[in-house]
């Protein structure tokens, strides 16, 4: 089945949204929680691990029915087929979008252009198994015989932020390899992240789908000149892998074909997490763990698959977020993990996020009269109630939130867990009730503040409230529950993408700074700035002037 280019905006859920939209805008969820005691039991889904409760959001069952339909007006069931199915709906690239396939079980017979990719899924998958375990377990010794301590993955954007973000959340799971990563072409960030590492015991993963990023290319130079300060050429193949779609150019870069790790043109970037582009998960976690990664997120790719729309955890987060984008006119959502664990959680979704849904042309080819992608930023509870939370709470922007958090510590700290959570609930209840002027003078007369100073506070202490979040209750953070919950928010994309008439798996808005950046270096090297922009050619002559190295 193919997806449908439906304009949102032309469809009778839109229009009927809009109406409803004028009742709603100044609706007081306080008041729909006192009129209703059964609102939670209304707006939440229950889902093996996961509780999601929605019910504090700015709507009631009629706006959830609208928002329902506008999915099915959208042609949702259809898309969802065609996504599981190996449709190419990356059209603008022609390719299909399958990292769903792998996560699924061998015997799923997923095809690409008539070809079944399952048998050689799984054949990299056993070759990340039999890799790590070597490493692990230290029968894979490096150039001078030693096992292997620490392992540095190179890869920028969709090859870097997901490993880096799944090691830190799973670093409870960890083994006794030190995984660092490097990313940014600052050749700064390099040296800092090579600093007291032992080129004997250091294994280097290369990983660049398309192995043509200057920044890792470059990087991936310098580290191999460094490596070769202590090695020998012929030790290369020891100490270097890497992952790409692109085998000639990696045999180029001087990389032994035993140790390439492939991965397909069906993969996206920013969604490749599970192919060998997670072979530093499992280096430092184990296979098993990054196994258990897999069949979480297939898990909740059932769910996604199954579930009716209404008790659907991506469809109904998808549709309050485009309730709160194209009608309430908000400008970002947060998310708000509280866990250390996930501190990378909001800076890996940002690419998820917004560089997929940051598109301004409709899957016409017409530039789109509605709002698109919603930017997404967050840190984790409770330290950025101590940084931001004021704007949330009493900001004049529209922020809703998604609150995650889990019923379990690792540690079994009960004393820090119960004062992390009743964080985690008293920010989304302050969030929704506020404080009235009349809970405040309660306040100052405890308090014996009254007079004209008490008047003269009294604005500023007061909360409206009313804020919108989402609350994720999660058992506890595994292997696969952290699965489910990247999943979750992969299908979120792709619903507003369906919605929204986008392509969400191409990315040409990062192209032109690339072609850019080639052409100034050339420049930077010659010392002869060519015409541009007066305040690039006055920028660049500045630099020119003053660069001393
Ligand atoms: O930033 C653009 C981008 O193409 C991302 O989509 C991708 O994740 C990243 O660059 C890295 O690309 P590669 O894995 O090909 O080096």
């Amino acid at each position: 089945m193919a997806m449908e280019n439906i304009n949102p905006t032309g469809t009778a859920a839109w229009t009927e949204l809009q109406k409803h939209f004028a009742d709603m805008q100044n609706a007081s969820m306080q008041e729909m929680f006192a009129a209703d005691k059964g609102r939670s039991e209304k707006f939440h889904i229950q889902w093996n691990d996961f509780l999601v409760d929605y019910s504090k959001n700015i709507i009631n069952e009629e706006t959830l029915s609208l928002l329902l339909k506008l999915a099915q007006e959208s042609g949702l069931a259809s898309a969802i087929d065609s996504y599981f199915t190996g449709d190419a709906i990356n059209r603008t690239e022609n390719r299909a979008v399958l990292h769903t396939a792998l996560r699924a079980p061998e015997s799923a017979g997923v095809e690409v252009n008539g070809v079944n990719v399952m048998p050689e899924v799984y054949a990299v998958k056993n070759k990340i198994k039999g890799f790590c375990d070597g490493i692990i377990n230290g029968s894979q010794k490096g150039y001078t015989d030693k096992a292997f301590t620490h392992v540095v993955n190179i890869g920028i954007g969709g090859s870097d932020l997901g490993p880096a973000m799944v090691v830190d959340a799973l670093a409870y799971y960890k083994n006794n390899l030190e995984v660092r990563f490097i990313s940014n072409v600052d050749g700064d960030h390099v040296m800092e992240s090579l600093k007291g590492l032992n080129p004997e015991t250091t294994l280097f993963v290369i990983v660049s789908k398309t192995f043509t990023t200057q920044e890792t290319l470059s990087n991936a130079q310098t580290v191999r000149e460094w490596f070769l300060k202590s090695a020998k050429q012929e030790d290369v193949p020891k100490h270097f892998v890497a992952v790409s779609t692109n085998i000639q150019k990696v045999t180029e870069f001087g990389i032994d074909e035993n140790n390439i790790f492939p991965m397909w043109d069906w993969v996206g970037g920013r969604f490749s997490l599970w192919s060998a582009v997670g072979l530093s998960i499992s280096l430092a976690v184990g296979f098993e763990n990054f196994d258990g990664l897999l069949k979480g997120a297939h898990d909740m790719d059932e769910h996604f698959k199954t579930a009716p729309h209404d008790k659907n955890i991506p469809v109904v987060l998808a549709l309050l977020s485009v309730w709160y984008n194209n009608f309430f006119g908000a400008e970002s959502e947060a998310l708000i993990p509280y866990t250390q664990y996930l501190q990378k959680l909001a800076p890996y979704l940002q690419q998820g996020i917004m560089e997929s849904n940051g598109k301004s042309i409709d899957r016409n080819g017409n530039p789109v009269q509605y709002q698109t992608g919603t930017i997404i930023w967050g840190e984790p509870g409770t330290n950025s109630q101590h940084a931001f939370f004021q704007l949330i709470h009493q900001g004049t922007k529209l922020i809703p939130t998604d609150f995650i958090g889990f019923v379990q510590p690792l540690y079994g700290n009960k004393d820090h867990h119960d004062k992390l959570m009743s964080n985690f609930f008293a920010q989304t209840e302050a969030l929704l009730n506020g404080k009235t002027e009349a809970q405040v003078k309660a306040e100052f007369v405890k308090q014996g503040i009254d007079g004209d100073k008490a008047a003269f506070l009294l604005p500023f202490k007061v909360f409206t409230g009313n804020k919108p979040t989402n609350t994720l209750l999660i058992d506890k953070l595994t292997a696969e529950t952290l699965g489910s919950l990247i999943a979750l928010y992969e299908h979120k994309i792709f619903v507003q993408g369906v919605i929204w008439n986008i392509f969400s798996y191409d990315q040409w808005g990062v192209e032109l700074g690339k072609q850019l950046a080639n052409s100034i270096l050339d420049e930077i090297h010659s010392g002869d700035v060519k015409q541009h922009d007066n305040s690039t050619e006055f920028l660049l002559n500045y630099f020119l002037k003053k660069k001393e190295y």
